[in-house]
This record gives C-alpha cells, structure tokens and sequence, in this order.
C-alpha cells in the first residue's frame, strides 16, 4: 500500500500586490457579474425543476448571485435509485481508483479551482478571505487527502494468522445508500460529508443547506471534474421534511452524515428509530451538532493572550462556528486588564463585505439568523444581569450585520451563557480567583453540549485540575489557545454530549462508520 503522504494545505496570504490575491478578485468581479442557473445532480443528470429561488449574499441581500431549482419528494426518489444503480460499479472499482479520484479533486481545488472555492464561499456564506482559503481551499483539500491515506491505513489492518490458518477483514461499503446533510457554515464539510462515505465504496444522496448551495455547486464541479462516476454523489436541493419524507422510509437508508442543529439531529435520529423495521441493516447514524463553547481562564493566565482568544475565537466569521467561543469565565484578577483589550480589540474590528479584504467580520448567514441572534442581543440589553461591554448595534438593511457583542453577565446560568446563539455573541462570567475549582464545575454544568473548550493558565497543576474536571466537557480541548480552527490531520474534530456522536470529522474513527467488516477464516 503506497499512497502519496497527506500534508496540509498551505494558507496562502493573499497580501497586496500577491497572485492569489489577484485571482480571486477577478473571480468575485466575474461571479458577481454573471447570474447563475443551478441544477441538482442527479445520477450525472443536470435536473432543472423551473421552481428557482434566489441566491444572494449575506452582506448584500438586493444583489442576486443566480438562482437554484428547488426539487421534491420525486427528485428523492430518483436520486437515491441512481445512487443505488451506481453502487454495483462504484464497489467493483478497486480502491485505488477510488482515491485517486478523490485526490485529484483535492488537487483541482488546490490549484485551478482554488479561486472559485474561495469567491463562491465568501460570496454565498460571507467568509472573509482568510476564513474562506482556511475552509474552502485549505480543509476540504486536507479533508480529501487525509481520508485517502486514513483509508488506506484501514485496508492495512488485519488480525493475527497461523500456519494452517489465514485470518483477514474485509471493509466492505455498507449495504444500501448515506444520506449526506450539510451545514453552511463550513464548504469543507459539505465537501466532506458526502466524499468520506464514498471514499469507502458507497454512494449518497446529498443534501446541503440552502444558504451553501452557491458554493456547494463549485463542489459539484470539481467532483465531476475529478471523475467521480454518475450517481455515485447526488446532489439535491428539497424541503428537509419532504426529503426526509422519502430517505427515512427506505428500506436501502444504511447511514446519515450529519452537521447541523442538536434539534434537527435529535428528530432526524427519532424519525429513523420509528423506522428501524423498515430498513435491511441498522442505520449508521453520525452527527456534529451544536455548541456552547467555553474559554475558562485561571488566575495566572496571559491576559493578552486570552483577550485575543475570545476575540478570534468568538467573532471570527460571525460567531457561527459550531466551535465558536459562546462562553467564557474570567478570574477576577484579571478582569480589568482583559477588559480593556477587549474594548480596544472590539473598537478596531472592521466589518462589512468581505470583498474588502481589509475587513474582519461580515453578516450573518440570513435573516433568520438575524432575527434570532439580535432576539438575545436586545433581551440581553433590557436585563439588569447583563452589562454590554461591547457592540450590541445590528442593521439588516442591506446585509444581515450584527456587532461584535461582549455581555457581561452576572447570573452565571443566564440564557446567553447557556443557550446556543451561533452568532457574534459572547457571555462573560467574572468568577472568583480564588474559586477556580467552582468555576471549573460551572463550566462543566452549565450547557448540555461538549464540543470544543479552552483553558488559559500559565499554571501547570491549574492546567491539570481543568483537564480532569473537565474530560467530558469538550470533544477538543485547547490549552492557551483559542477553541476554533481544528485542522484535519491534526486535530481530529467532534465532540459528545448534545454535540454530536463525536466520530472526529477526517479520522479513521469516521471513516470506520462507513465500513461493515467481514472476517474471514480460511484453513489450510
Ligand atoms: N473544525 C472547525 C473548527 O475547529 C469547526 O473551528
């Protein structure tokens, strides 16, 4: 087994006056100027339903980018027989051919793609271009190599023979078809959802977030491009009810890849229990969920460096990673000084279109993202347990834009201390310094989810004590760094509790989902 070596993605810097700078300039004026028509995809069929809907970005909701065709329940249907028509030949191709299609999308997306993946993300999700190359370039491509050489190391492990006897596993795709469901706030994981499970021999129906469908259809592109047969990934745009309709009452659904809502997965989970007779095998179900992401600081923590952590890691692409920083507990010691970074980090952010490549943050996804995020923003204001350190402006009129927005709250189980707000909101909770070990357990306590958390201390035994009391807390947990910007290959990602199933997103655990072992004994 001898695969190319996975290495990640370099992120480019896109300096003034550098070419990657000017190609993607180019390729907004161009996007911008052209109205696209956007398919579905279809056992390698471009369906046009005539029921189009717009797309606009985020930051600019007037301006129309083109339009999708919106199907239903019948385009389910056809898209889950192409992909059961596609299987037989997709699992009769040996691995190999299988990675090298996945390789050479990573490749395309590196190089001539590497524009288009970026334009298309900053102008349908409203990343910045740093944000945009970290995902739409750099992780999608780490994503797809990665994957190859985790699978590879899958085939490889094989259990103990003897002289009369060989033993060996086959990892043999799971019988019948996954349902991708892709979120919008990262293109590498819409990218990522459906291509894993194919990767190890199945085929998938997929379904990404309105609000990713721009940049979902460059995905498309590419994976065409690389060669991935007909029917092998189909791309639909449906109702989520219709088209779960149709998935959940299958008898070939073998498996879901999930990212979204904890109460979209938790009735996507119920749904498919009630069907469980239905189905030949045992769905697999694997999901990333929601968030209520903790920054705790120990007295003897850095406080620039903490100050610049909740900045980053709250307020970088809107606050709507699912790993952003929501909640954060600051040692009274420290508050002062903290707070006035925070200020002055918070009064020099720059926020607007992110095709000004000077500016840090951009609008939130839509108008319903809008409405709920400033719903908190504005209880918040009215609260006599809240003082806003920070922001707590928003304006829809021509992009959904919402400051950046620092709450200090003394109540340390207020709503936005506990509740997933996905947006430029973070909680602050002064504690104590000398309560460490109690805030450790607020920490702990205080949301049901356990997806990414931070301790900052330059003590090692405080380090400690918040590693053990805080083991399930966070599915990836970081000392003296912001909770945000997991990297494939590095820092395998996923978390528990009402986060997910925690089966880290580009890792052999993940791919192992997608797999049915058969063992086999031969005597001699
Ligand atoms: N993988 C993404 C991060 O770590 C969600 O921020």
């Amino acid at each position: 087994f001898n695969v190319p070596e996975a290495k990640n993605e370099p992120i480019l810097s896109y300096k003034p006056g550098s070419p990657e700078k000017k190609a993607v300039k180019e390729m907004l004026a161009k996007l911008r100027a052209t109205e696209i028509d956007a398919p579905m995809y279809i056992g390698g069929e471009e369906v046009r339903t005539g029921n189009k809907k717009p797309m606009t970005p985020p930051y600019d909701h007037q301006h129309v980018l083109g339009y999708y065709h919106e199907g239903d329940a019948s385009h389910v249907e056809q898209a889950i027989n192409a992909a059961l028509g596609a299987k037989a030949a997709w699992n009769d191709l040996s691995w190999e051919h299988r990675a090298s299609i996945f390789l050479k999308a990573a490749d395309l997306i590196a190089g001539p793609y590497r524009a288009k993946m970026n334009a298309a993300t900053m102008l349908g999700q409203a990343k910045t271009i740093f944000q945009a190359e970290i995902d739409s370039a750099c992780e999608i491509v780490d994503f797809l190599r990665f994957n190859v050489q985790y699978m590879t190391e899958i085939y490889q492990q094989q259990p103990n023979s003897s002289d009369q006897v060989w033993n060996r596993v086959e990892h043999r795709p799971l019988e019948g078809f996954i349902f991708a469901l892709t979120p919008f706030n990262f293109t590498a994981i819409a990218g990522n959802l459906p291509t894993a499970p194919a990767l190890m021999g199945n085929t998938v129906v997929w379904k990404p977030a309105e609000t990713q469908i721009y940049s979902a259809q460059v995905l498309m592109e590419v994976f065409r491009e690389a060669g991935v047969p007909d029917g092998v990934i189909n791309l639909v745009y449906v109702d989520g009810p219709a088209a779960g309709e149709v998935i959940f009452n299958h008898p070939e659904f073998a498996g879901l890849h999930f990212t979204g809502s904890t109460a979209t997965f938790q009735t996507l989970w119920k749904t498919i229990g009630e069907n469980i007779t239905k189905y030949k095998s045992y769905p697999r179900i694997v999901g990333e969920t929601g968030g209520k992401d903790f920054i705790i600081a120990h007295k003897s923590a850095d406080a620039k460096a903490l100050a610049t952590a909740i900045i980053r890691g709250a307020f970088e692409f809107q606050g709507q990673k699912c790993s952003a920083a929501s909640r954060v507990y600051i040692p009274s010691n420290l508050w002062e000084e903290v707070e006035g970074y925070l200020k002055e980090d918070v009064a020099n952010i720059k926020m607007g279109s992110p095709e000004d490549f000077r500016n840090f943050m951009s609008a939130v996804i839509d108008e319903k993202a809008f409405n709920k995020i400033t719903k908190y923003i504005d209880d918040a204001k009215e609260s006599p347990l809240v003082e806003v350190i920070a922001g707590g402006n928003h304006d829809k009129s021509k992009g959904y834009f919402v400051e950046p927005t620092i709450l200090k709250v003394e109540d340390n189980q207020y709503t936005t201390m506990c509740e997933e707000i996905f947006g430029p909101v973070v909680s602050i909770f002064v504690y104590n310094e000398d309560l460490f070990e109690e805030a450790l357990y607020l920490v702990d306590s205080t949301s049901p989810y356990a997806l990414t958390g931070a301790i900052f201390s330059q003590d090692r035994y405080a380090i400690e004590l918040a590693s053990q009391k805080l083991q399930q807390s966070a599915g990836n947990f970081y000392i003296n760094d912001k909770p945000t910007g997991a990297v494939v290959g590095q820092q395998p990602f996923g978390g528990a509790r009402g986060s997910g199933t925690n089966d880290k997103a580009g890792s052999q655990l993940n791919l192992l989902r997608w797999v049915s072992q058969r063992t086999i004994k031969e005597t001699f």
